[in-house]
């Protein structure tokens, strides 16, 4: 159990099965500049598919981890994911905290628990493609450790953290 910075108690686990409800609602809830930022794109929701894919991907060394809020009946605050990349060793990282949550340290509480999780299972590195405006997620990565490992490319940079 950790406390964000308002006093929220949140847990973090793995994804499961059981989460393809707290899911919907989660992505249901999510406005859609914080879509964008998270997809590049406009999107107006994900797919059952998509749904699908992070209740079952803790697997082949693949990681997505929740923030769970405690008070709140297992709702969903946040999620970040790595894919991993068998080949290279390295992994695909991506983080998305509610709008209602955003600002309280959750990001990075669930983010620095997926970079842990990497780490141990001898990932050699981890990368993530950002806006060049998207300032919140920048920051975020650069205190995780993360460096530019590109010059910025159609508004969107590489950044990459080495073990
Ligand atoms: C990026 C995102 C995950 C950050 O999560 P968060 O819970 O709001 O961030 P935290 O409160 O944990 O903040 C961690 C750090 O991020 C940076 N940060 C967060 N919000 C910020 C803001 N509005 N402006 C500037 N920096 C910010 C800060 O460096 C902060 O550290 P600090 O609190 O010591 O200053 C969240 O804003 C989000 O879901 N955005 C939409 C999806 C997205 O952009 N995902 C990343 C691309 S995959």
């Amino acid at each position: 159990m950790v406390k964000a910075k308002d006093g929220t108690r949140i847990r973090i686990r793995a994804l499961q099965p059981e989460d393809e409800d707290g899911l919907k609602r989660f992505y249901g809830r999510l406005s859609q500049s914080t879509m964008f930022l998270r997809f590049g794109r406009h999107k107006e929701s994900v797919s059952e598919e998509w749904i699908e894919r992070l209740i079952g991907m803790n697997h082949n060394g693949n990681i997505a981890v929740a923030a769970i809020g405690d008070a709140s009946h297992d709702e969903i605050l946040g999620i970040a994911a790595v894919v991993f990349d068998e080949k290279r060793r390295r992994g695909e990282t991506s983080v998305l905290v509610a709008d209602q949550s955003q600002g309280k340290g959750i990001g990075r509480i669930v983010l620095e628990h997926a970079v842990s999780l990497a780490r141990e299972r001898g990932m050699e590195s981890l990368w993530a493609l950002i806006d060049v405006e998207n300032t919140p997620a920048r920051n975020l990565a650069k205190k995780l450790g993360f460096v530019s490992a590109s010059p910025p490319a159609f508004g969107q940079q590489e950044f990459e953290l080495r073990f």
